[in-house]
């Protein structure tokens, strides 16, 4: 590095210093949001050394991006893409790659998922011509189980896509056992569960593909970005293929030649010798992202552990002072997991003397941000009325959802102040109501 981009650097960090809010909290005025990038000086300084050096495309930082995040995830590959939802239409999509031959799927399969949840889970399955089949969850884990999951389980089920709710793992070993048992695909929605583990072990390792979302809210952020796992490489290939505007070449931009037969294919009615950069073995996208948005991952990268801490701080310390409160159903980790959580949920009690949206108006009236378990029940939009789904059994616990939930902050920027006064807001709300 010239003395001169370090100079600039040193300059950029002090700038961030500078730049810090110090006004300290302030209840009922500062706001206090459900999720957002905690960002330091060396985030900054990585995004604008990046800039520096007009890292505009995908490179140097992305490759390392990908290789370190794979083996933090412990997965042999990942794939960086612009965001989660793009992550999870690859990982779709490559399901119906020809180059799986019987065991790809084909318009009209199945994919079992949860009607309760974030729409870009489920848009994949029906954007390749899928049918979702939609299972309920249960009310404080806000996960399905692998019972409703194998009651599902129909003719043409072909795979199972479901996301760790809220950062909360679904009962993924015996998921995966089913998958296994039943020749079906596996896809965990890692998006919101960076860190979390089931059994001991980290979700997004459990399934075929799983996927992970950089957008602020989450764990770990890029801006916009996400990010494909796995370990299978037959799949990771169909990934990057897909990802890179379907092309069957893997070079780098700037490589050529590192399968060293570039001009020595022959591949569909082509003429021989066809340059591979140019030959497309899948109708693919271009999901990339920039090294802007990796060099930002790989600063984020180092505090992943100090981030996952305070989530899991910030939880506990909102359990245990809603725990007496009467009228709400508190969120719990489903058995057997130790989640890194994205929010923490409450349902509030349908006979309760108040309503959730009077809970809720209270609070952002304080400045105490709130959010939605994702869409609450999926079938109920207009989006996806006339569309073509099944619904296994009933969705009673998804309406609750839809009707009496919300979900406050735990993300790393919140101090225990903030969550001091979002137990005593809501204790003030429901001791006015008995
Ligand atoms: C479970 C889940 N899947 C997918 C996504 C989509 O991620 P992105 O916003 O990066 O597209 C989200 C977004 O919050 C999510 O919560």
């Amino acid at each position: 590095m010239s003395d001169r981009a370090a100079h600039i650097l040193d300059e950029v960090r002090k700038y961030h210093q500078d730049s810090k809010d110090d006004r300290g909290f302030v209840p009922g005025v500062t706001e206090i949001w459900p999720s957002g990038a905690v960002l330091d000086d060396e985030d900054r300084a990585a995004v604008v050394e990046a800039a520096l050096n007009l890292r505009i495309a995908a490179g140097r930082s992305a490759r390392k991006f990908e290789s370190v995040f794979a083996r933090r995830m412990e997965r042999r590959k990942a794939h960086l893409t612009n965001s989660g939802s793009s992550a999870n239409l690859l990982a779709v999509t490559a399901l119906t790659s020809p180059q799986l031959g019987d065991r790809r799927l084909v318009p009209g399969d199945e994919v079992i998922t949860v009607a309760a949840g974030f729409p870009t889970t489920v848009n994949p399955i029906l954007q390749n011509g899928l049918v979702p089949v939609f299972v309920d969850i249960d009310l404080r884990t806000y996960n399905t189980t692998a019972e409703r999951i194998e009651k599902a389980i129909g003719p043409r089920t072909r795979a199972i896509m479901v996301a760790h709710a809220l950062g909360n793992p679904f009962e993924v070993a015996e998921v995966a056992q089913l998958a296994e048992d039943h020749g079906l695909l596996l896809i965990e929605d890692n998006c919101d569960a960076v860190g979390s583990t089931y059994q001991g072990q980290l979700t997004g390792t459990f399934g075929d593909l799983a996927t992970v979302s950089f957008y602020p809210a989450h764990h770990l952020t890029m801006g916009e970005g996400g990010c494909v796992l796995t370990s299978n490489l037959a799949l990771a290939r169909i990934v990057e293929s897909l990802r890179d505007w379907g092309r069957d070449c893997w070079c780098e931009p700037g490589e050529s030649d590192t399968c060293r037969k570039r001009f020595g294919y022959q591949m569909g009615t082509l003429p021989a010798g066809y340059d591979h950069k140019y030959i497309f073995s899948h109708v693919g996208y271009n999901l990339k992202t920039t090294d802007l948005q990796a060099a930002l991952g790989l600063s984020q990268l180092d505090k992943l552990d100090e981030f996952g801490a305070a989530r899991r701080r910030n939880w506990r310390r909102l359990h245990r002072g809603l725990a007496d409160v009467p009228w709400l159903l508190l969120p719990e980790p489903t058995p057997g997991s130790d989640p890194s959580w994205f929010g923490f949920v409450i349902t509030v009690n349908p006979e309760a003397p108040f309503q959730r949206a009077e809970l809720v108006d209270f609070l952002e009236n304080r400045k105490i941000g709130t959010r939605r378990l994702f869409a609450g029940n999926l079938t109920r939009h207009p989006a996806y009325l006339g569309r073509e789904y099944r619904v296994s059994g009933e969705l009673p616990n998804s309406d609750i959802v839809t009707e009496h939930t919300f979900w406050v902050g735990v993300y790393p920027g919140l101090t225990e102040e903030m969550i001091d006064y979002v137990i005593a807001s809501i204790t003030e709300f429901v001791g006015a109501h008995r």
